[in-house]
């Protein structure tokens, strides 16, 4: 990762769009060439993140997804803006919208082969020992070639094995956070979602993930 001016810094964004920000500044920006920049906040000094910092995280991982045939954003660079104690990845961004984007539209929300497909996609997901611990909607993105893909991917563990049954479990509790997301997977009682994914998942418990996930999704 390397250090930037803050003078280089806004020289890149100048003209930029703020596509999230929070009460601390800006996160997700759209540069005037279509690449993005994302910020990372260095918080203190002490931590994981001061050892392996969450941009590298984010390339590290683009890497690794993309060997396994994963689209997701490809990182043109690194840096670290001092000035601002800001880390930044620097991306193109991967082509698409996301399913969130998508089942806005009622049409999507509907289509049996959009949730049939993102049941595969887990699956596959969880069979290539891939741990997104941000799995939701808005970090899904159905690409111009029908494919399905990850962004905002600072945030996983990527194993060499399958995902064991309790990762598994609490991915799909990830995905209970958010009520429309919820809505539509689970719109004919969640089976279009849960037949596929057992369908493609390898895991030789799959079944027991199944019924603990929706033991636990009653309780809740
Ligand atoms: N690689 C990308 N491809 C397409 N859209 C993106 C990409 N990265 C970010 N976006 C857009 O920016 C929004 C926020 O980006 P994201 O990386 O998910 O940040 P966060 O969720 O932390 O705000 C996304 O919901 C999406 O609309
Ligand atoms: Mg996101």
């Amino acid at each position: 990762m390397r250090a930037l001016a803050y003078a280089d810094y806004q020289a890149l964004r100048s003209d930029a769009e703020v596509i999230e920000a929070d009460f601390f500044g800006d996160k997700v920006l759209r540069l005037t060439d279509g690449n993005f920049m994302k910020l990372f906040r260095r918080k203190r000094l002490i931590s994981s993140a001061a050892f392996f910092p969450y941009a590298k995280r984010f390339a590290s991982n683009a890497l690794t997804l993309r060997k396994r045939g994963i689209p997701c954003p490809h990182v043109l660079d690194t840096y670290r803006v001092a000035d601002i104690s800001r880390d930044v990845v620097h991306y193109q961004p991967l082509p698409g919208q996301t399913l969130r984007q998508l089942i806005a539209d009622p049409a999507h929300f509907q289509d049996a082969a959009l949730i049939t497909k993102f049941g595969r996609f887990v699956a596959e997901l969880h069979n290539q020992g891939i741990y997104f611990r941000s799995l939701h909607l808005g970090n899904v993105v159905m690409t111009p070639e029908n494919e399905l893909g990850l962004i905002d991917i600072a945030d996983m563990k990527i194993l060499r094995r399958p995902l064991r049954k309790s990762l598994c479990l609490r991915n799909f509790q990830h995905m209970r956070r958010y009520k429309h997301d919820h809505a539509w997977l689970l719109q004919k009682g969640g089976d279009l979602f849960f037949d596929s994914y057992i369908e493609h998942s390898a895991h030789q418990w799959k079944r027991q993930i199944l019924s603990e996930h929706l033991a636990s999704a009653k309780q809740a």
